[in-house]
């Protein structure tokens, strides 16, 4: 019999899902440790739970990390392959819905959506006024993808229909994506930046990336232009962030944060950012997706197979 540790709060999804007669699923609540010395072949975490050195040590048996999450900065990547742990992700499955989200960051933050809600939900909105809660047009402005991969092509794909122009930059150019919408490859960070209306991050968390949207590379953005990150808060430098939406010069729409489900010191008092909690995968059908591959990747490898999404 082969057990394996599923995350808690998966139990809706794993009602529904196949478990082979040869598996026993064990339930990880959120806020327990992972267990000294368990039997587990293998463990099907959520992006909220770090596995270091010191997590998959206390599994001897363990075997694969079958992370829920296209994401797998939770997860020390060098101390699975040290010791031999396959670790998979669940990319395609949630592509489309974080593309969207990120547009519905786009289009609120650039029409203050969150402003005029809470307007009218707080009774104090007095009748329409030529005036009021103006915003920024998309029409003929430039969005900046940093970073070309499947998420930022999803959301450079949806440009065209606001009639907006695309730059990107990424490590490798993307001559296809160049083509399909006419985006155009810049040669860093930096000069993307100073081309973009709106930037919008896409970059996945890792040593060379954390922290890359600095002081300096939100100077060069244009005053009033929009950060937008629906990719991993760690990436950008907050402070510097709110510092500058404090003065006013920028505008952000944000679904995640370095310290999640801490948000930065001070934003929560302005008006020009619009915060959500983390949802760029939350549609039905990319949890539905995420899980089921998860699932699959964990079967797969404590069966003895392949992985279908392998990240190590
Ligand atoms: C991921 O899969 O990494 C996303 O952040 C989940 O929403």
């Amino acid at each position: 019999m082969t057990r394996v540790l599923v995350s808690a709060e998966l139990e809706s999804f794993l009602v529904h899902a196949t478990v082979p007669g040869d598996i026993t699923v064990d339930l990880l609540d959120p806020a327990d440790p992972i267990p000294e010395g368990g039997p587990h072949a293998g463990i099907l975490p959520l992006l909220t739970r770090r596995i270091g050195a010191a997590e998959m040590d206390r599994l001897p048996e363990l075997r694969v990390i079958a992370n829920m999450a296209v994401g797998h900065d939770n997860i020390d990547l060098e101390a699975a392959r040290a010791r031999g742990i396959r670790v998979t992700n669940t990319p395609d499955v949630l592509t489309e819905a974080t593309a969207e989200l990120t547009w519905a960051l786009i289009l609120a933050t650039a029409r203050r959506v969150g402003e005029g809600e809470r307007l009218v939900r707080a009774r104090r909105w007095t009748g329409w006024s030529p005036t009021q809660l103006l915003g920024t047009g998309l029409g003929g402005r430039t969005l900046g993808l940093l970073g070309a991969g499947r998420i930022g092509r999803e959301v450079g794909r949806r440009a065209g229909a606001f009639g907006m122009r695309v730059a990107y930059w990424g490590r490798s150019r993307r001559l296809e994506f160049e083509a399909e919408c006419g985006a155009r490859w810049v040669p860093d960070a930096a000069a993307l930046a100073s081309a973009a209306d709106v930037l919008s991050i896409h970059l996945a968390s890792t040593a060379g990336t954390r922290g890359m949207v600095d002081g300096a590379l939100l100077d060069r953005l244009r005053p009033g232009a929009i950060l937008v990150n629906t990719a991993r808060g760690d990436i950008v430098d907050e402070a510097a962030l709110v510092e500058r939406l404090r003065a006013g010069r920028l505008r952000a729409g944000l679904d995640v944060y370095a310290r999640e489900p801490a948000v930065p010191e001070g934003v929560l008092g302005l008006d020009n950012v619009v915060v959500l909690p983390h949802l760029g995968s939350a549609t039905e059908e990319a949890r539905q997706g995420m899980f089921d591959l998860a699932w699959e990747n964990l079967v797969r490898v404590v069966t003895g197979g392949e992985p279908v999404t392998a990240v190590v």
